[in-house]
């Protein structure tokens, strides 16, 4: 990376209102990235970074590949934007087609968003128009989880289960939205892969059937290994639990694999690494190495059928879509993205990569801040002691580590670790040095 990116701090910091910042204290003391090549960011004081959370879990093919930006400039020559609407390009149905022999099961119809958000909002759409194709318009109720998190437009915040998302928010949420608890127990403390307790916990399911009428419930949604909350892994046997009970009542099953899709776990989505097939799964983030933004919905046949059937030839059958669904330049990224994946058997370089990753991240376990690791594929949760009070350890102690050179996402308490999958042993041994250092530095402070 060139020297003269150690740009300055910009003329006023004020005016932008950051999302999910703790606004007036960055402003004191700014954290601005001014360059990023494969594993390493460059910050504005010119120290390199290692990124050791693919940015937003959105990078893991690592930063600046020629391949996606390349494929992105050339689109935007020939041809920068075509109306969604009653119109398209070859290229949406070329990149829906390269998703659909991917998607596990018959998830083989594609529905273009420009975000994860966006896709569970549509996701969240089609299930009713699909419940109403089919005549069943009563099921109006969602169920969701506690401390998922789903992104942030209404219908997402609503399905999501993170209180500080929700709190704000609760007067203008979706009604009828029903929460099963989370399947974090206390005997799963540091826990390596899937816990063997907790299968039970699908049960809520159940009892929400039972409490509110299955026959109103128009589906589930999880997020196969819950990330932003901290990597919360599904006990063996519990997302197969979930799949038993949506079949007993008809209750459409929704993974959401914004962060999992595409590889985190070791398989192209968890819903094959953990063995269950959805009816409808929700992707982003890494469909574009998260260089330009695009999401996707993938459904089953019978869903695009039934919706298809239910409308007169020549009539709109579905009323959903967005400016920027599936629009050439993110469509482009993410059929290169999808050339990686073939050319470097990327699923595989994971799988085989995360058993020594885990491993390393288990090891912090000595360290006196650490009150719990979790982890499976390229993903864990590290938590960090509580102190005083909820978010403030893991916030200092990720300034703490940002000092020493590794950057990555806290929530809360946790700090989330999900290395590119690009990564060598080297750079795994450098985040877990960094971690090691910048906790350490924590715990002096
Ligand atoms: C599981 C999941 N769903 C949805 C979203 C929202 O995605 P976006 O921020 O692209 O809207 C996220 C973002 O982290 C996510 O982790």
């Amino acid at each position: 990376m060139s020297s003269s990116s150690t740009s300055k701090i910009p003329n006023s910091l004020q005016e932008h209102w950051m999302p999910f910042s703790s606004n007036r204290d960055f402003k004191e003391n700014p954290r601005l990235i001014t360059e990023a090549k494969g594993v390493y960011l460059k910050n504005h004081h010119g120290k390199m970074m290692i990124d050791a959370s693919s940015g937003l879990f959105c990078n893991p093919l690592g930063h600046g590949r020629k391949e996606i930006t390349n494929a992105v400039a050339k689109q935007l020559e020939q041809l920068d934007y075509v109306q969604p609407f009653q119109q398209g390009f070859g290229g949406s149905f070329e990149l829906a087609r390269r998703i659909s022999k991917h998607t596990p099961g018959n998830l083989n119809r594609i529905f273009f968003t420009i975000c994860g958000s966006t896709a569970v909002e549509t996701a969240i759409k089609i299930v009713i128009a699909y419940h109403k194709a089919k005549g069943q318009g009563q099921r109006f109720r969602f169920v969701g989880r506690e401390r998922a998190y789903h992104g942030m437009n209404i219908g997402a915040t609503s399905v999501g289960g993170m209180v500080n998302n929700v709190k704000t928010f609760a007067s203008v949420l979706m009604p009828g939205v029903v929460h099963m608890r989370h399947t974090h127990l206390k005997d799963h403390k540091f826990v390596k892969g899937q816990p063997t307790t907790g299968a039970e916990m699908a049960e809520d399911l159940e009892r929400i059937c039972a409490n509110f009428g299955s026959e109103n419930i128009a589906a589930c949604i999880v997020e196969p290994i819950a990330g932003s909350t901290g990597a919360l892994v599904p006990p063996k046997g519990y997302l197969k639990r979930l799949r038993e009970i949506c079949d007993k009542h008809g209750i459409v099953l929704i993974f959401d694999e914004v962060i999992t899709g595409w590889g985190r776990t070791g398989s192209a989505f968890a819903s094959q690494e953990f063995g269950v097939t959805p009816d409808v799964i929700t992707m982003a983030k890494t469909t574009t190495n998260g260089v330009v933004p695009l999401g996707a919905v993938a459904v089953k046949e019978e869903i695009y059928d039934a919706v298809m059937d239910a409308s007169p030839k020549g009539a709109v059958e579905l009323f959903h879509g967005y400016t920027y669904s599936g629009i050439p330049a993110s469509v482009a990224a993410a059929l290169a993205v999808q050339d990686i994946f073939e050319k470097e058997n990327i699923f595989k370089k994971v799988k085989e990569m995360s058993p020594y990753f885990l491993d390393a991240i288990f090891s912090l376990k000595d360290l006196s801040a650490v009150d719990n690791i979790r982890g499976y594929g390229m993903l864990a949760g590290i938590d960090i002691k509580l102190k005083e009070k909820p978010g403030k350890a893991g916030f200092e102690c990720f300034k703490a580590c940002y000092d020493v050179g590794v950057n990555f996402k806290a929530t809360g308490d946790c700090l989330i670790i999900a290395p590119q999958f690009i990564c060598e042993k080297k750079h795994i041994d450098e985040i877990i040095e960094k971690l090691r250092s910048g906790i350490s530095n924590y715990i002096k402070k």
